[in-house]
């Protein structure tokens, strides 16, 4: 996940902000927060076309229910991508102490 070029990261923080904070942001309805290291770690694990399609399609995991598309109906394939990015940069920035876009 390295080279994310700054359009792609906007992009993504857009739509997280917009439609995925509510619930990863704050760790609501089971969704693990962007400091829950372990967790993601794990999640990355999987590999980008298993993690895409879990979040295009939705998913059930062992802490809850992650909907479809995480509820953004109009995002398209490209902004699902940038917003999952945008959470692994986040994560990375959160491990290592350094500023978030
Ligand atoms: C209504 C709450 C909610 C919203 C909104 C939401 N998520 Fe989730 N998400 C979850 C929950 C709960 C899980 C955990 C499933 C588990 O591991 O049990 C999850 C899991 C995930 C995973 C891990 C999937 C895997 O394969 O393990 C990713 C990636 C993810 N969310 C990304 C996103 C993105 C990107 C958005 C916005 C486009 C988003 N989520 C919006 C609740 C939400």
């Amino acid at each position: 996940m390295k080279n994310i070029s700054t359009e792609v990261l906007t992009m993504g923080k857009e739509v997280y902000s917009r439609s995925c904070s509510t619930c990863h942001t704050y760790g609501l309805s089971g969704a693990a927060k962007l400091v829950d290291f372990d967790y993601w770690d794990r999640v990355a694990d999987k590999g980008m076309d298993t993690i895409f399609n879990h979040v295009k399609k939705g998913y059930r995991g062992k802490r809850g229910i992650m909907p479809p598309k995480g509820n953004c109906f109009n995002c398209s394939d490209k902004e699902l991508q940038a917003s999952i990015l945008y959470i692994f940069e986040n994560i990375i920035n959160n491990k290592a102490g350094t500023k978030n876009i």
